[in-house]
């Protein structure tokens, strides 16, 4: 399957699929990178693995639908099927979504539906739970909504700040986003409207 990964920022999410897809016999490529943040070292990590890089900036765009349009010209150019958030920080509308219906994922660092939008895992710290993780999901036009593929927990220690608990969460994700790609682009796991549909049978 060939994966365009949306990016923001620092892109260690990109380089936990980029190491996913480097090893035998994984079912899927990463196709293209794109980022609406032209100084992201997401870019860097990209070119590095020699996949192509692109920056579509959503402020040389005078409207939304015109930058989801740029993203969806790109994506089709490389041949994409599947699109992969990886701390992408733009919101996707549902027309957008709907050219890549059920085959948009998405990672979000918090046990959803707890603590969904920015700064989650300040809002844990915040709320005291004891136990925080990570989250893969298929994404509807809500933030940080649609149905669960996989989750990874890990506990909240009474010494954490947002730096160490986000660190502890973040190794979780490299391990996590990877293992839900798989499920999801070999079709063991499918969306199914608001839920997740599990195939034993996979086509
Ligand atoms: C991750 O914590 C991800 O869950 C969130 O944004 C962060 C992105 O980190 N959506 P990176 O760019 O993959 O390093």
């Amino acid at each position: 399957a060939r994966l365009g990964v949306l990016v923001s920022g620092s892109g260690s999410n990109l380089q936990a699929l980029l190491d996913a897809c480097a090893q035998e016999g994984f079912p899927a490529e990463v196709a293209c990178v794109l980022s609406n943040v032209p100084t992201a070292f997401a870019l860097e990590r990209a070119r590095k693995a020699g996949v192509p890089a692109v920056v579509v900036d959503h402020k040389a765009f005078a409207s939304k639908t015109d930058f989801e349009k740029a993203l969806l010209d790109a994506l089709r150019g490389a041949g994409v099927e599947w699109v992969c958030l990886a701390g992408f920080m733009r919101l996707l509308s549902a027309d957008f979504l709907g050219h890549y219906a059920g085959r948009v994922l998405n990672i979000h660092p918090s046990l959803l539906p707890a603590f969904p939008g920015l700064h989650a895992q300040r809002q844990a710290l915040e709320r005291g739970v004891k136990v925080a993780g990570c989250t893969v999901h298929f994404v509807d036009a809500g933030t940080d909504t649609g149905p669960i593929i996989a989750q990874a927990a890990v506990p909240v220690l009474p010494d954490d700040d947002e730096k160490s608990l986000s660190a502890r969460i973040l190794t979780e994700e490299h391990r996590l986003y990877p293992l839900a790609v798989r499920l999801a682009v070999t079709g063991k796991v499918a969306m199914d409207g608001t839920r997740t549909r599990v195939d034993a049978q996979p086509a």
